[in-house]
């Protein structure tokens, strides 16, 4: 019998690899397609020495159709296809805007060509909470205003939404969810897999575990004067591992439904945190002092953004398990793994 094959655009990622281990976790078998762009070959050792299941690896960028069927059309029982490869910086994005369209939008449009094609069905999108730019009502539902996107990167989500939902509309049968996640901060508890940053972090938790580390001299908190109760921005911190299991309810959603449907899900814990909580909780998990100074204003940050997840606890039967205290455990852990290797 054809084992379940799920196809991981961007598998050796970050979200991508925590999604293969969760995946072989609950019997699928990842097909993970990467050309290793912004990810590392180690990550696929990695993911074979947690779970004990070594996934299929394609070595192609997502935006080669031909590439892509020539390789793919062999493959039989393919349960559906989830696509997390992009350029995801939003600074970088503003500097660099035509490669990010070029590469987002193309990527997804060549998988669904290739979806109608090959008859695959199931397809799982990797959104964001960027979407939402800086909303008008807490927590954002799945309903909340979509605004002018913020940066390239994010006007690359919204559009590749659009570009879905057209797809599926013209394509009554095939299935197709957009996930928007929150803050993914965290690595798997087993150290093995994490978030590997590729020279200066943008993000705040690897900033944190690298200046806890010694890598960085101290961290910088992008401004304590704005509307919040300490000032700083608050943001829904969600662990990469709670992350990763969405996506296999994502999937499993997909195959439970009848008809063709296109959905959208926030993915978050549903709580704000704001920067420094983030940095006494940190402390706290870690027992030690980090170092850190008030800076300016980081140009394009929004104030508060936290997530109403009630939609996908109900339609995902999905619920986060962990909180932001194992979220920084497991960070710091990872970091010093890294560290001794
Ligand atoms: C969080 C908070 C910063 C670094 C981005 C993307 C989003 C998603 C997640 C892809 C903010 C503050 C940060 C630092 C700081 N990526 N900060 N010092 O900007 O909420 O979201 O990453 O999907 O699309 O926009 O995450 O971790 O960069 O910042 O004070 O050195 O930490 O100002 O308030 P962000 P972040």
């Amino acid at each position: 019998m054809d084992k379940k094959r799920i196809i991981v655009t961007g598998g050796a990622g970050y979200i991508g690899s925590h999604t293969c281990v969760e995946l072989i976790n609950a019997g699928y078998t990842p097909i993970i397609i990467d050309n290793f762009f912004n990810s590392e070959r180690f990550i696929v050792d990695r993911i074979e020495q947690i779970t004990g299941l070594r996934p299929d690896l394609i070595e192609v960028d997502c935006t080669d159709y031909s590439g892509l069927m020539t390789l793919l059309k062999g493959y039989k029982g393919i349960e559906g296809i989830i696509h997390f490869a992009a350029y995801k910086a939003v600074g970088e994005s503003t500097q660099k805007p035509v490669d990010y369209y070029y590469n987002n939008i193309a990527s997804t449009t060549a998988l669904l060509k290739l979806m109608n094609i090959l008859g695959f069905n199931n397809f799982v999108f990797s959104s964001s909470c960027t979407v939402y730019g800086q909303p008008d009502e807490l927590p954002v539902t799945e309903n909340s205003p979509i605004k002018t996107a913020e940066s390239p990167y994010g006007r690359t989500k919204q559009m590749c939404e659009d570009v879905m939902k057209d797809y599926q509309k013209a394509n009554q049968d095939q299935k197709v969810v957009s996930l928007r996640y929150f803050n993914p901060i965290g690595a798997h508890s087993s150290s093995l897999i994490g978030e590997l940053p590729r020279g200066v972090p943008n993000n705040l938790v690897p900033y944190i575990t690298q200046t806890a580390a010694g890598l960085r001299d101290h961290l910088t908190v992008f401004g304590d004067d704005y509307d919040t109760p300490d000032g700083t921005c608050i943001r829904d911190y969600i662990h990469v591992v709670d992350l990763a299991k969405a996506h296999v309810a994502a999937i499993e959603y997909l195959i439970r439904q009848k008809n063709g449907i296109y959905n959208v899900f926030n993915l978050g814990t549903g709580r704000g945190n704001s920067v420094l909580e983030v940095i006494r909780t940190f402390e706290e998990v870690a027992g030690l002092k980090l170092n850190y100074k008030i800076g300016p204003r980081r140009s394009g940050d929004i104030v508060k953004v936290y997530a109403d997840v009630a939609k996908a606890n109900k339609d995902l039967e999905w619920e986060t398990e962990l909180d932001l205290k194992d979220a920084l455990r497991d960070a710091w852990s990872w970091e010093r793994s890294l560290k001794e290797n």
